[in-house]
């Protein structure tokens, strides 16, 4: 049987979008089970409408972290979610969360971690003056973008970028190393040595 992704997502939704892409061609061998956001106005629950897919608007609003995670927890149970893929979701996850999925859940962030974690990577990046950013795909835990490294990719950051233009650069390779470090995960080629992912 093939595994089963839940998304979860807070806004736009290109990663999603990407690997909506790359599942529907087969390059990723798993199936789109259900795409989930906190936010009812995220243009990524329209877009997962369109194509078709089981988009769940589960609003976090007001509610404390771990009743709002059992939320999402049994929404992906229900759906018999293997892996979970954060796309933009801009929500820490609870301990309970992270125990219900162990090692299971992914998150992509637009820097090379550990170096700027946090909101507006981008922008820090720029700000602190380093010759090359990236971006990053790493397994969840409980602390802020901290989880063992699945994949990283460089990108240049130019004399004249702003973060915007270093975004869109950096997001072009989001799209291509989500897959990748999907495809890692679904394939169970790899173990966990301490922090470092060791591909077999
Ligand atoms: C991306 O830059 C991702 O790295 C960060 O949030 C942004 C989401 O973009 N975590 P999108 O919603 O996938 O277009």
């Amino acid at each position: 049987m093939k595994k089963r992704i839940g998304i979860l997502l807070s806004g736009r939704g290109s990663n999603f979008e990407a690997i909506a892409r790359n599942v529907a061609s087969g390059v990723i061998d798993a199936e789109i089970a259900v795409v989930i956001s906190n936010r009812p106005e995220a243009r990524g629950l329209e877009t997962a409408r369109k194509l078709g897919l089981t988009a769940v608007s589960l609003p976090s609003k007001g509610l404390d972290r771990e009743v709002y995670d059992r939320m999402v927890v049994a929404e992906l149970k229900k759906h018999q979610v293997d892996l979970v893929c954060l796309a933009g979701y801009m929500r820490l996850l609870s301990a309970y969360f992270v125990r219900e999925y162990h090692m299971r859940i992914l998150n992509i962030h637009p820097a090379l971690l550990p170096s700027f974690p946090g909101l507006d990577a981008q922008h820090q990046a720029i700000e602190h003056g380093v010759k090359l950013s990236g971006c990053t795909v790493h397994f969840v835990d409980e602390n802020l973008d901290a989880g063992p490294i699945l994949v990283q990719t460089t990108v240049p950051v130019l004399n004249d970028d702003n973060a915007d233009t270093l975004s869109a650069r950096i997001l072009e390779q989001e799209h291509r190393i989500y897959t990748e470090a999907i495809n890692i995960v679904l394939s169970g080629k790899y173990h966990i040595d301490g922090r470092r992912v060791v591909l077999d």
